[in-house]
């Protein structure tokens, strides 16, 4: 797939969907009737996905630093942004493969200094979850985007914790941390890194690996995903995003991983396909953010609703929300909307959510069961 081919595509959504609207509300009688004879296309009442109580498990805390917030603190801080305004900056949002996304990510993430600057990022991340009735999520922190610039490691980790807390208490929303490393940074670096965890140890409840994949096999990380795990953490990685299967396979195989974060190049080996479907082995599925970064050219092309159907254990996640135009619902509505899922498709990928969590057991069954409430009172 040609990368600009995906970007005039993104550039073209906001045209189309208004087309689209207009078509739908112009001809809508006949419109139906055609289709109707092919194609069932699902009802979904507003605020069905909006209500349903979730959880999130892949979401890059600095990934969901807004432009707004962005240029608010770059001004407090006194950090030159290379943009005259949000809108400007918004407009540099356009993707064409994950490392033109890792250059603008990291660089936004410069603004991020002190302990209160990591304190509001995760503080507005949380109000927004609060507001999209998300009761559960599982964080992703990069340490070294920021111990690399002389940030240090407890500023970063303070100011995240004390939001989760003051969530905990304000919100009711539960939630873990995972340290990612960068795995286009070397083995020691990660050791480092993990080394400078330990005295922060009960703050985080495990490792995952992110950042460019493709040349940056797991193989790379084997020893200290050994490590960590020796020191008791919980492990994850992004393998299958853009790398091939191999890549989830060397996860699963040599690094122990519990999740597979995207994982979405599974479908290319059928037997891979079959042992995630039998073991249960959870993806951290993001669709706008593959639909942003051309993994997928448009969400029709999708193959979350096939990997549901073949029996994987699928959740929907929204990544780096202010990069790739939106959090929990936006993806839910995205993939209900380009996939025509049902009801029972949603609720599966919601519960999903809770069951692949690190949880535990008696939370996730009763999280479940709130879902299955939720359903029967909306059917
Ligand atoms: N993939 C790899 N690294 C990342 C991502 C992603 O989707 N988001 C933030 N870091
Ligand atoms: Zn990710």
């Amino acid at each position: 797939q040609n990368p600009y081919d995906c970007l005039k595509q993104n550039l073209r959504f906001s045209q189309d969907s208004f087309i689209f609207f207009k078509k739908k509300i112009g001809v809508l009688p006949f419109f139906h009737k055609i289709k109707d004879d092919f194609y069932q296309e699902v009802s979904m009442e507003p605020g069905f996905i909006e209500g349903i109580p979730k959880a999130e498990l892949h979401l890059h805390i600095e990934g969901s630093l807004e432009p707004e917030l962005m240029f608010a603190l770059a001004e407090r801080n006194r950090v030159d942004l290379p943009y005259n305004s949000v809108e400007e900056l918004r407009q540099a949002y356009q993707f064409t493969n994950l490392q033109s996304f890792l250059d603008i990510y990291y660089a936004g993430a410069r603004v991020l200094l002190v302990e209160q600057d990591f304190y509001d990022l995760t503080w507005a991340y949380l109000t927004r979850m609060q507001e999209q009735n998300v009761k559960h999520v599982e964080i992703f922190f990069d340490p070294q985007t920021h111990t690399e610039r002389g940030v240090a490691f407890s500023t970063v980790i303070e100011g995240i914790d004390s939001a989760l807390k003051d969530a905990r208490r304000e919100y009711g929303i539960s939630s873990y941390l995972i340290l990612c490393f960068l795995r286009h940074l070397s083995e020691d670096d990660a050791f480092k890194t993990l080394e400078e965890a330990l005295p922060f140890r009960e703050k985080i409840i495990g490792v995952g690996l992110d950042s460019s994949e493709v040349g940056h096999p797991p193989e790379k990380f084997q020893r200290v995903f050994q490590r960590a795990s020796e020191e008791g953490f919980r492990r994850v990685a992004h393998a299958g995003e853009e790398g091939p299967p191999e890549y989830i396979i060397g996860a699963l195989d040599l690094l122990g991983v519990e999740r597979i974060d995207h994982g979405v190049q599974c479908e290319k080996d059928p037997e891979l396909l079959r042992r995630l479907a039998e073991s249960r082995m959870p993806l951290t599925v993001c669709p706008l953010s593959n639909t942003r970064l051309c993994v997928f050219e448009k969400m029709k092309d999708h193959n979350l609703k096939r990997l549901l159907d073949a029996g994987l254990c699928v959740t929907v996640n929204s990544d780096d929300p202010a990069y790739f135009g939106g959090y929990m619902n936006e993806n839910l509505t995205a993939v209900q909307q380009g996939l025509n899922l049902s009801k029972e498709d949603l609720v599966e990928l919601v519960k999903n959510g809770f069951r692949a969590s690190f949880l535990p057991k008696t939370a996730i069954e009763s999280r479940v069961q709130a879902v299955d409430e939720y359903a029967s009172k909306n059917p």
